[in-house]
């Protein structure tokens, strides 16, 4: 067990704030793009989405490299990371240039639920996250 197990708490803090920034940001750009606002493919709001991207996975390597192993043996954080690889890949797909409307508001669901999957798995530590209701 490392000393730096002493800033577990702050570095989970950045990393759980980062990550609710980064699901408010691309809700609200999906949105926006949605409603045929410009702002949401503007350089500025891009470099911000990358930087708050850049320190939720900075935060995350903190944590896995601060926690013992034992804590992720049942496999839910590399669930958690295919998750996130299909939410990114979702949500650039959803901002491509020349979507209709309708593909790019089923994408943009799709990465949603992506997400919410992703902090269902953060939550119960589990591969299945949110699904585990259904076992009851
Ligand atoms: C959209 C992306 C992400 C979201 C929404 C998210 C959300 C969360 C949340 C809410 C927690 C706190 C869980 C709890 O203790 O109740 C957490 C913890 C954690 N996350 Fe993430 N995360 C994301 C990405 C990642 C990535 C990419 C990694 C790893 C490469 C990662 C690794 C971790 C680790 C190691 C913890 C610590 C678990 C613990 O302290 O019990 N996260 N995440």
């Amino acid at each position: 067990m490392s000393a730096m197990l002493v800033f577990y708490p702050d570095i989970k803090l950045v990393h759980i704030s980062a990550a609710m920034s980064s699901g408010t940001l691309f809700a609200l750009r999906a949105l926006a793009l949605m409603a045929g606002m410009r702002w949401p493919r503007l350089a500025a709001v891009r470099y911000l989405s990358y930087t708050i991207d850049t320190v939720l996975l900075t935060a995350a390597m903190m944590l896995l490299t601060l926690l013992p192993s034992a804590l992720f043996a049942n496999g839910w954080l590399w669930t958690k990371l295919a998750f996130l690889v299909a939410y990114v890949g979702l949500g650039m797909a959803a901002f491509r240039r020349g979507r209709n409307a309708r593909a790019r508001a089923v994408l943009v669901t799709a990465a949603a639920l992506c997400f919410l999957q992703i902090y269902g798995i953060a939550r119960t530590h589990h591969p299945l996250g949110w699904l585990l209701w259904l076992d009851g």
